[in-house]
C-alpha cells in the first residue's frame, strides 16, 4: 500500500520531462532570431515582443509565428525546438494570461 504514494511523483516527473525547455529555447532564439529584430528596434530587440500593439496575443499564435519565422530563416528547427522557443518567449515577454 505504501508504494501507491509514488504514483503522483512519477506522473509529475513525466510531466516535467515533457514540458518545453525555455532555456534551450533562449539559446536557439538568441542565435537565430535576435539580430534581425535588433536591427529594427535597437537595444536587445525584445521591444518587438513588448511593443503595443503587438501582433501576438495568445500561445497558439505565438507557436505559429515561431514556426513560420524558423521556416523563413532556414533554421530547420524540429517541432520540439519551436516549442522551446515559443515557451521562452511566452515566459520572458508575452506572459499570456
Ligand atoms: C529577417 C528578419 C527577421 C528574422 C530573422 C526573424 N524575425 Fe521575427 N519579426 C520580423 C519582423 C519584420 C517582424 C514584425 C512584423 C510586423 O510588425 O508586421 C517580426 C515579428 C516577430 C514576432 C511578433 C512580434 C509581436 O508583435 O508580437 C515574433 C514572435 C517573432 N518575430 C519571432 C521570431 C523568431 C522566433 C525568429 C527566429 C526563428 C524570428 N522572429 C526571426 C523579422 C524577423
Amino acid at each position: 500500500m505504501r508504494n501507491l504514494a509514488f504514483i503522483p511523483l512519477l506522473a509529475l516527473a513525466a510531466a516535467v520531462q515533457a514540458a518545453p525547455d525555455a532555456k534551450a529555447g533562449k539559446a536557439l532564439h538568441d542565435k537565430q532570431c535576435v539580430a534581425c529584430h535588433v536591427k529594427m528596434f535597437g537595444g536587445d530587440g525584445s521591444k518587438i515582443y513588448t511593443r503595443s500593439p503587438r501582433l501576438i496575443n495568445d500561445p497558439a499564435a505565438l507557436r505559429q509565428r515561431v514556426a513560420a519565422c524558423s521556416a523563413q530563416t532556414g533554421a530547420k528547427w524540429f517541432p520540439e525546438e519551436e516549442e522551446n522557443v515559443a515557451a521562452y518567449l511566452a515566459q520572458q515577454f508575452y506572459k499570456f494570461k
